[in-house]
């Protein structure tokens, strides 16, 4: 509902039948559809946790998208030249992988990362803030 709302108010023209995410088509508009479907390169620090993979989640491990790349990255007329298959060998995949999941950290999940301390609570509660000035 709200992505048939966003495309309705941003002009996409025929929202109600689009089959896809348009990408930057829904903002930049090109009459060629030129922009249909591309996306901003993402950045792939703390992969590990962040699956499923690429804007609509249709990859759902490091291992799918990698074969997804080494096959050519999928067919689209709007697509990069820059992907083509790649053939990378079993153990190149694996390699691939597993600097992947080296772009990802520690979780920031344990005690030491939790904020126990009280909140500061020096600050003046100003009622009526809606008609305050500062
Ligand atoms: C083997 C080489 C490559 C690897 C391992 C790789 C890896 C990845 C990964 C893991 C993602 C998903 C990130 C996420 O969803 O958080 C991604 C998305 C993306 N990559 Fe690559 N990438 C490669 C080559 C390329 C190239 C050559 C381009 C540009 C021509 C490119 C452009 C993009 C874009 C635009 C997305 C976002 C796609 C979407 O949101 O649907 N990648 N890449």
């Amino acid at each position: 509902m709200n992505f048939i709302a966003y495309a309705m108010f941003l002009g996409i023209e025929n929202y109600m039948s689009l089959k896809r995410d348009p990408g930057a088509h829904i903002q930049t508009h090109n009459a060629d559809s030129s922009d249909m479907g591309k996306f901003m390169t993402p950045t792939l620090r703390e992969l590990k946790y962040t699956a499923p993979y690429m804007h609509n989640g249709m990859l759902k491990t490091l291992e799918e998208v990698v074969a997804f790349y080494n096959q050519g990255g999928g067919e689209d007329r709007n697509k990069d030249p820059l992907l083509k298959p790649l053939n990378l060998t079993e153990a190149e995949q694996n390699d691939l992988i597993a600097f992947l999941l080296a772009l990802s950290g520690e979780p920031l999940t344990t005690a030491e990362y939790v904020w126990t301390d009280e909140f500061p609570t020096e600050y003046e509660v100003i009622e009526d803030w809606r008609n305050v000035r500062n």
